[in-house]
Parts: C-alpha cells; sequence; structure tokens
C-alpha cells in the first residue's frame, strides 16, 4: 500500500516537472523498476533503504521527482535517500552501497538508473562541479550551486558535510588536529559565490607553558607550545657524565617531555699541599676553594694566605705561597 502510494506520488510530480515530451505509464508495482514509459524502464529504488555517508546538500519539502531532478543536474551527484514522510531530500556523491542501511520511510536510488532526458533542455548540460544547470528563457546555465572545495582550515580535518550555498555548518568543538585544540565554536557559511567564510582559524597549538629548569643547565629555546623544542646543557663547572645535552619537546598533551639531565659539579681531585703551610678547604668539586697559609714559624714576605679555586674545567687554579722558615730574632 505504502509503495502504490509514493508511485501516485510520483506520476504526479513527473507530470509537473519536463513533461511536454515524454510519454509515461506506470506498471503495477511488481520489481524495483517502477515507471516505464515508450523509453526502457527506468528509475531504481530501493525501499526503506537510507544512504549514511557522502550527503553535500539537502532539500526540504520537494518531491521525489525533484530530488531526482536536483541529482541529475549536479556533476558529483550519484545517487540519493529520500524520506517520503518529510518530504526530504539528500543528494550523496557516491553510490557505493556499503553505506546504504535499512530505514523505514525512506527510498534511495541511485542516480543511473535515470535518464537525464528528464532534465528538458538541460538533459546535455555540462555544468562543472559545484554549478548546476538552471533554464534562463528556457535556456540552460550554469549557476553556481554548490562550495567545490571544504574550507582550508589550518590544522583541523573538516568532517564530510553539507556545502551547499547559503549552507551554514557548525562545529560546537571542531575536532582539531593532534597537538592542536580549540574553545570556541565555529560556523562557516558557503557562500554564494562558492567559497566558505569563516572567522578566524579555530584550531590553535596546545601550549606546554615555560618549559622548567634543570639544576646546573642552561636552556636554548623559548617557545611554549605544540612541538617547541628547549636544548638543556650543563652550565661550565657542571657535566652529566652520560649526555652533553638534552632535547625536551612540547608534547601533544601539553606536557614537556621528560628527558633530563644530571649536572653534576666538575671535580678537580684533591688539593694538593703547599710545603710547610696549612690548608683550609670546602670541597673538591667546582667551586670548591681551598685557602693555604704557611703553618707557624713559616711565611711568605709577599702573602699570607693564598686561595686556590677548583675551576670549571677540573683543574685547581695555580696560585702558590712560599713558606720559608723565619729567621730568629
Ligand atoms: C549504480 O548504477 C549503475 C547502473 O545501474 C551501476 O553501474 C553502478 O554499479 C551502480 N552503483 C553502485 C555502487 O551500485
Ligand atoms: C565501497 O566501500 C567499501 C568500504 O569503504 C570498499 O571496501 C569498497 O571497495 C567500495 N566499493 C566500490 C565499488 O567502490
Ligand atoms: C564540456 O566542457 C568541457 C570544458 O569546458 C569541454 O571540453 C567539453 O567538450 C564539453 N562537453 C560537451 C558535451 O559540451
Ligand atoms: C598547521 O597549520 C599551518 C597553516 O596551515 C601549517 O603551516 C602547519 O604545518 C600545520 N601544522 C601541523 C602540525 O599540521
Ligand atoms: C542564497 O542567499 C542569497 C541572499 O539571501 C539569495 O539571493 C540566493 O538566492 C540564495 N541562493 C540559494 C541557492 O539559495
Ligand atoms: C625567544 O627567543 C627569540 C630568539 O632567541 C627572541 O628573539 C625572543 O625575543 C624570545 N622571546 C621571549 C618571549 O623571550
Ligand atoms: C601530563 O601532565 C599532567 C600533570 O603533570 C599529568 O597529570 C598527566 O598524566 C600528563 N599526561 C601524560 C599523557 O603524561
Ligand atoms: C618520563 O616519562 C616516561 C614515559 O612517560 C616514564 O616512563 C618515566 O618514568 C618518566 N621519567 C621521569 C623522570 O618522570
Ligand atoms: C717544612 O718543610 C720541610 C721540607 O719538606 C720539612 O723538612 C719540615 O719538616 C717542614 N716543617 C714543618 C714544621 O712541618
Ligand atoms: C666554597 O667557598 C667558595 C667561596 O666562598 C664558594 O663559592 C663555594 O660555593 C664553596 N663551596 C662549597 C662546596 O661550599
Ligand atoms: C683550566 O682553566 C684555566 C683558566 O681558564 C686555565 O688557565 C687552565 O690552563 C685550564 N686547564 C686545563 C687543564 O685546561
Ligand atoms: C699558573 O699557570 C699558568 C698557565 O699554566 C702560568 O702561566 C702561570 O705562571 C702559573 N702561575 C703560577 C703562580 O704558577
Amino acid at each position: 500500500m505504502h509503495r502504490r502510494l509514493l508511485t501516485a506520488f510520483v506520476v504526479s510530480m513527473f507530470h509537473s516537472l519536463f513533461g511536454e515530451n515524454v510519454r509515461y505509464q506506470v506498471n503495477t508495482f511488481h520489481t524495483e523498476k517502477f515507471i516505464e514509459t515508450d523509453h526502457e524502464p527506468f528509475g531504481n529504488i530501493a525501499w526503506n533503504k537510507f544512504m549514511t555517508e557522502w550527503e553535500f546538500t539537502e532539500f526540504c519539502k520537494i518531491s521525489f521527482m525533484n530530488c531526482v531532478t536536483e541529482c541529475l543536474l549536479r556533476e558529483p551527484c550519484e545517487s540519493l535517500s529520500y524520506s517520503t514522510k518529510e518530504q526530504q531530500c539528500f543528494l550523496h556523491e557516491n553510490s557505493n552501497t556499503t553505506n546504504v542501511e535499512d530505514r523505514e520511510g525512506y527510498v534511495y536510488s541511485n542516480i543511473t538508473s535515470w535518464p537525464k532526458f528528464l532534465l528538458g533542455p538541460c538533459a546535455t548540460h555540462n555544468c562543472s562541479i559545484g554549478k548546476k544547470c538552471v533554464l534562463e528563457d528556457g535556456q540552460p546555465r550554469c549557476e553556481i550551486s554548490e562550495c567545490v572545495d571544504l574550507p582550508a582550515l589550518p590544522n583541523a580535518s573538516i568532517p564530510y558535510g553539507h556545502r551547499g550555498v547559503n549552507d551554514t555548518r557548525a562545529y560546537e568543538r571542531l575536532r582539531c588536529d593532534v597537538g592542536f585544540t580549540t574553545d570556541w565554536d565555529l560556523e562557516m557559511t558557503c557562500r554564494t559565490e562558492g567559497q566558505w567564510k569563516y572567522h578566524n582559524p579555530p584550531c590553535r597549538p596546545v601550549s606546554c607553558g615555560p618549559s622548567n629548569d634543570i639544576l646546573h643547565a642552561s636552556k636554548i629555546g623559548n617557545g611554549t607550545v605544540y612541538l617547541a623544542t628547549v636544548v638543556y646543557t650543563c652550565t661550565s663547572g657542571y657535566s652529566d657524565p652520560e649526555v652533553t645535552s638534552v632535547t625536551r619537546r612540547c608534547q601533544d598533551d601539553g606536557n614537556w617531555s621528560n628527558e633530563t639531565l644530571n649536572c653534576q659539579a666538575v671535580s678537580c681531585g684533591s688539593s694538593e699541599d703547599i710545603l710547610n703551610a696549612s690548608k683550609i678547604e670546602n670541597g673538591t668539586v667546582y667551586p670548591a676553594t681551598v685557602v693555604y697559609t704557611c703553618t707557624s714559624g713559616y711565611s711568605d714576605p709577599e702573602a699570607t694566605s693564598v686561595t686556590r679555586r677548583c675551576q670549571d674545567n677540573g683543574s685547581w687554579s695555580n696560585e702558590t705561597l712560599n713558606c720559608q722558615g723565619n729567621i730568629p730574632q
């Protein structure tokens, strides 16, 4: 019964379309072929089917035959789904039935089963992708109907979706590429010139914040966002026995990678003695110092004490004290 209803509906719309020269008759429904004319049978319809992917534009409140026509008028249209209840038409850029699923109240049709002569003077149209054929004073003309390219949004991938002229696509939170993020909703409109319009690029790189310091290491690089790198090297007087430097990278999760340097003070070894001098040292690693003073009974006429420093290259500085025995008075 449902089928008969649709059949009657289709026929009446067919009439008012480009009906002039087309004689047709309708068979009682027996196979999926549902319209016959003096041409070969045409119009292959799958009942209660809907294609879930590849939709590039849709129309509300139009007849099934107008839906077929809208598809025929467009180069990329390969198939259509139609809601018989809502009179809603969905045009698809693909006819791969992998994405066709059962859905009550819908029909699916592969456009190759419909003849171009349904378009009347537009039947031989040669409109490029993004345009459709329209009649102006009976003459076919190509008019922009869709935005051809997906909008070039930096660092985001746009899900497949509508791109009819005047269509607005809204994304609550656009899915940005790995390492990028957004915190506002995006709306973009396919303008009548066939170009997308949107405001700012929605996706910005994830921020890791300033990189941490490593004790006794200097860093080169002050980037703070995804893929930024900072190179750490021990400052002079310090070294890591295993590596000379490490690079940390700002990762897509907003954390810096955690390579680390263990910058240890350079060792000068134990300090040497100076003859007849005592020493007071505060360590053997950079920047330790050792202070020499002549022991009692000895003195250096030029200095009462000298300080040697453990230098950044691991050698003690070479100041010296010349302690001579005091001549008894
Ligand atoms: C669409 O129909 C045409 C002609 O019937 C056929 O060649 C083509 O394979 C069909 N497409 C799919 C995906 O079934
Ligand atoms: C249809 O799509 C499926 C899954 O994407 C793919 O494996 C298959 O090759 C496609 N068939 C045709 C005819 O393109
Ligand atoms: C369609 O247009 C293209 C380029 O504009 C042209 O090369 C081709 O011959 C045309 N085809 C027909 C059937 O008019
Ligand atoms: C992000 O977008 C900019 C601008 O399109 C591009 O130069 C850059 O390579 C993109 N980055 C990544 C990681 O894709
Ligand atoms: C798009 O909107 C403009 C301005 O409102 C209108 O003139 C034009 O006819 C519309 N185009 C389509 C295809 O709806
Ligand atoms: C980051 O480093 C560059 C090059 O070394 C320098 O020109 C720039 O001023 C630095 N920016 C900040 C915020 O320190
Ligand atoms: C990133 O750092 C935060 C805070 O230190 C931590 O809770 C989170 O697990 C880290 N993420 C990954 C992927 O390591
Ligand atoms: C660094 O990260 C790796 C992998 O996430 C983890 O196994 C390791 O324990 C971390 N090292 C430090 C010092 O946090
Ligand atoms: C001073 O040095 C000389 C030479 O090494 C040594 O013989 C002498 O014992 C030293 N004097 C003292 C008080 O250590
Ligand atoms: C030793 O003393 C020097 C000079 O006062 C100081 O710079 C250094 O940090 C000290 N080193 C140690 C290990 O205390
Ligand atoms: C260590 O550095 C000092 C001061 O720059 C220099 O005089 C000395 O020759 C260096 N020693 C070595 C072994 O490189
Ligand atoms: C310390 O070493 C430097 C270079 O090795 C040398 O020129 C200088 O004379 C030395 N000073 C002393 C007091 O030995």
